[in-house]
């Protein structure tokens, strides 16, 4: 299969890199393909007739959505259109990696792919608005939701935690907004699945279990055997320019019913990547 990864140096992105080995992997990082720039995206699209691509491409800082607007809505909405309409023409198909703040965290128990999304801050609407373009313009595309993301490469909560472990003996963590961490290797593993079958769709792919980013912070430290204490803070004690959904815990409906695919609970992803 030939393949486009966008966005391939970011976390999930050098996974897949990994784990699609024995394909035909045309991997472009940000200065290599813009997905902004419609014509960028034509010529890599035409040269390389990817049967499909996996999109990573994002602006994922979540706080950073808030202040920057219109840089969000066209990395994450726009820049998706452009990949969708340059993968209609060739007939390719497309991963949209989407996530679980598309959500607005009240429900209190798991949200299924047919759950009305209802996002709460700007990074949730402009991947919510970036899953309408992929679903609108093309019929072979797989969106997939996933959450609390950690990969050996870039930046996320699991190396914040373990640099601030460097410092300091106590960190401050939220401990009531709730959701699933999962490895980006894993999540690599569920979209090879996936593009291998041509079951299009929508998809929930995250580590199974959920619990509060305190207890992920917890976790972190007690693998490690590092002696730092973890505060428990509510959400109004952080003052975030983002506002996050209190439980945005996702049900990986679709992977079972479809694959008889199980994720692995969290905390064993977790022990892998830490040891
Ligand atoms: N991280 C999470 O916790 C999380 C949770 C749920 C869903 N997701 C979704 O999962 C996907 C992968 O996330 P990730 O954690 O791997 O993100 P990431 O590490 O931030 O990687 C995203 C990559 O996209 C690149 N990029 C930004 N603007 C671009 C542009 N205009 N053209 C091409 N590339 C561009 C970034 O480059 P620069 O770094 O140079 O800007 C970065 O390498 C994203 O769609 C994200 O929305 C992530």
């Amino acid at each position: 299969m030939r393949i486009i990864i966008t966005g391939a140096n970011g976390q999930l992105g050098a996974e897949l890199k990994k784990v699609l080995e024995g394909h035909n992997i045309y991997a472009f990082s940000k200065e290599q393909l813009d997905i902004t720039i419609p014509t960028n995206v034509r010529e890599k699209i035409e040269e390389f007739e990817p049967d499909v691509v996996i999109h990573c491409a994002a602006y994922t800082n979540v706080d950073g959505c808030e202040s920057n607007a219109d840089l969000a809505y066209r990395v994450n909405a726009a820049g998706a259109g452009n990949v969708a309409a340059e993968c209609l023409k060739t007939g390719a198909a497309m991963v949209y990696v989407s996530t679980d703040y598309v959500f607005d965290g009240q429900k209190g128990q798991p949200y299924y792919e047919f759950d009305q999304p209802d996002p709460k801050n700007t990074y949730g609407k402009t991947k919510l608005a970036g899953e309408e373009i992929v679903k609108n313009t093309l019929r072979k595309h797989y969106i997939v939701r996933t959450a609390w993301l950690y990969g050996r490469e870039g930046k996320n909560f699991v190396k914040t935690m373990l640099q601030l472990a460097e410092t300091q003996k106590t960190v401050n963590v939220v401990n009531d907004q709730f959701g699933s961490p999962t490895n980006a290797y894993d999540l690599a593993r569920a979209i090879k699945l996936l593009i291998e079958s041509e079951k299009y769709g929508i998809y929930h792919v995250t580590n199974s279990g959920s619990c509060s980013w305190y207890d992920f912070a917890k976790k972190i430290f007690e693998v490690k055997g590092l002696d730092v204490k973890v505060n428990p803070l509510i959400t109004e004690q952080i003052n975030r320019p983002a506002q996050r959904p209190e439980y945005s815990v996702l049900k990986n409906f679709n992977l079972e019913v479809n694959f008889k695919y199980k994720m692995r609970p969290w905390e064993e992803a977790l022990i892998e990547y830490l040891t």
